[in-house]
């Protein structure tokens, strides 16, 4: 159902692009435009593990309930998942952010440890 609130942005994506690539030039970095479950389950099929991953992409529940799950799967042990901003509320979502946090954390609860917990949450792999 799309969202009433969402609006057509006019940002010009390829230059933003451009600069995202230009700040991050001195770095060693792999940008991957994917589906975030997809692109989390090929990392996991390379043997590609992290130390630290943030998630704020869709914040439709069920998606957030699938990037919990492939994230945890690709982070290594004491390594830290970032879930941004999940309290938002948005009466057209069938399943709010924090229900699919709700899911994750009873899912998982004997395999990670809470490190904070404000409008933001951060757990972390046992
Ligand atoms: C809240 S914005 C991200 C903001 C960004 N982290 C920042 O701090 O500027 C969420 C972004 O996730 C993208 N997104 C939503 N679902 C996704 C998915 N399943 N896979 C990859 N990207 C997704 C959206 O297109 C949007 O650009």
């Amino acid at each position: 159902m799309p969202n009433p609130n969402s609006k057509t942005l006019s940002h010009n994506f390829n230059s933003i692009e451009k600069a995202f690539d230009n700040n991050l030039s001195g770095f060693d970095f792999m940008k991957i435009k994917d589906d975030s479950v997809v692109a989390m389950r090929k990392l996991f099929k390379q043997n590609k593990f992290f130390d630290f991953i943030y998630i704020d992409g869709s914040h439709n529940g069920e998606d957030i309930l699938s990037d919990a799950i492939e994230a945890f799967k690709i982070l290594k042990k004491e390594g830290l998942i970032f879930f941004d901003d999940f309290l938002q509320h948005d009466k057209n979502r069938a399943l709010q952010s924090y229900d699919g946090i709700e899911k994750f954390l009873n899912l998982y609860s004997n395999y990670l440890k809470i490190e904070y917990f404000q409008n933001n949450l951060v757990v972390r792999k046992k």
